[in-house]
């Protein structure tokens, strides 16, 4: 059976399995992640293959704490901070990669900085510590498909292709990593995720925050579309379309739908995170002819759910 239950055997044949320059797919309490030796080119070059993923994108590199950390890539104060405050958690940080870290050149596409962070979650702990080595982990779907936060879901997303799956549950906080560059001058959001970029500015000031549309693209992977159903999604939830689901968030419920999911009925952002990339699956596999998405406040946890929304909408906005 390729899901294998992450117990400790389990989590033993998947450390076995990554020696062998294999892949698995593993939780993290952000998203699934398809793991592999970050110092091996075979084992690199065997994710980007499954994923389908161009290779100047590079994979965030995880390990099991700061001190491992830091054998990979250059701290300064401000990231000290950062570690020191939100990890293990979902925090991924840019820093400039050492050069005698070791690191395969394809994980990091041959950039002179590398994307690093200390996951949170008992298993993927585990299998860090196990293996004694950085693991490089994408999202366990294929490139530009919704993030995986259940097993299953990486099994139906990678059509098999994930030569191993752990299951370790679902996630809790179930949308992926906050992006931060502290390689340069000014810390740059690249990625708003599970941590607020308002708790990183009580911790270091003012970061900068790019716009999809606006700067260039800073991280390889934040093309616009992204996240994407393959159902139409649309953001608005005006004039209800035959057969349209609503992906809902609040008590306030639109008439019309005749399939309703809601984020989180008591408006709760962090429960809405949680449910919001299986929740799009679900309806996703449905076969509903869309799904209408109701107004998410841009605050807190709101800015990353409304950031995949946009991606996953492909520009289709109404009323
Ligand atoms: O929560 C997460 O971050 C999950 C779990 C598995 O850790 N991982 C994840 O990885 O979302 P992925 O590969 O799906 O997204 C990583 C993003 C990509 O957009 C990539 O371009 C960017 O990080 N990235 C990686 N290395 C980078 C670098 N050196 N500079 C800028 N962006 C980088
Ligand atoms: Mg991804």
């Amino acid at each position: 059976m390729l899901i294998t239950i992450a117990n400790k055997p389990g989590i033993d044949e998947a450390i076995a399995h990554i020696r062998r320059d294999g892949i698995a797919a593993v939780p993290t309490e952000t998203v699934y992640g398809l793991a592999a030796n970050a110092k091996s080119d075979i084992a690199v070059a065997k994710i980007f293959a499954a994923k389908r993923r161009p290779n100047f994108n590079p994979l965030i590199l995880h390990t099991s704490g700061l001190d491992a950390a830091r054998e990979i890539v250059e701290f300064n104060p401000a990231a000290l901070q950062l570690a020191q405050k939100f990890w293990p958690g979902p925090l991924t940080m840019v820093l400039p990669l050492k050069e005698n870290s070791g690191i395969s050149q394809l994980a990091v596409a041959g950039l002179e900085n590398a994307a690093i962070r200390v996951p949170n979650h008992p298993v993927m702990m585990e299998l860090l510590r196990g293996f004694g080595g950085p693991l490089a982990a994408p999202s366990a779907n294929l490139s530009g498909q919704i993030s995986p936060t259940r097993a299953e879901h990486v099994l139906e997303g990678m059509n098999y292709r994930a030569e191993m799956i752990l299951d370790g549950g679902p996630c809790l906080v179930g949308i992926e990593s906050t992006i931060l560059d502290l390689s340069g001058p000014a810390p740059t959001l690249l990625r708003p995720g599970g941590i607020e970029a308002e708790s990183v500015e009580k911790e270091i000031g003012a970061i900068r925050r790019i716009t999809a549309s606006g700067d260039k693209i800073l991280a390889p992977g934040m093309m616009e579309k992204h996240y994407a159903p393959k159902t139409p999604l649309r953001i608005g939830c005006g004039n209800p379309q035959a057969k349209e689901a609503l992906l809902a968030f609040g008590p306030d419920v639109p008439p019309g739908f005749p399939r309703v999911l809601n984020l989180s009925v008591s408006e709760n952002l962090t429960e809405a995170a949680a449910n919001l990339f299986a929740y799009m699956q679900n309806l996703d596999q449905e076969g509903h002819s869309g799904i209408a998405t109701m107004p998410i406040p841009e605050k807190g946890l709101g800015v990353a759910i409304n950031d995949r929304l946009r991606r996953a909408s492909c520009g289709r906005e109404t009323s």
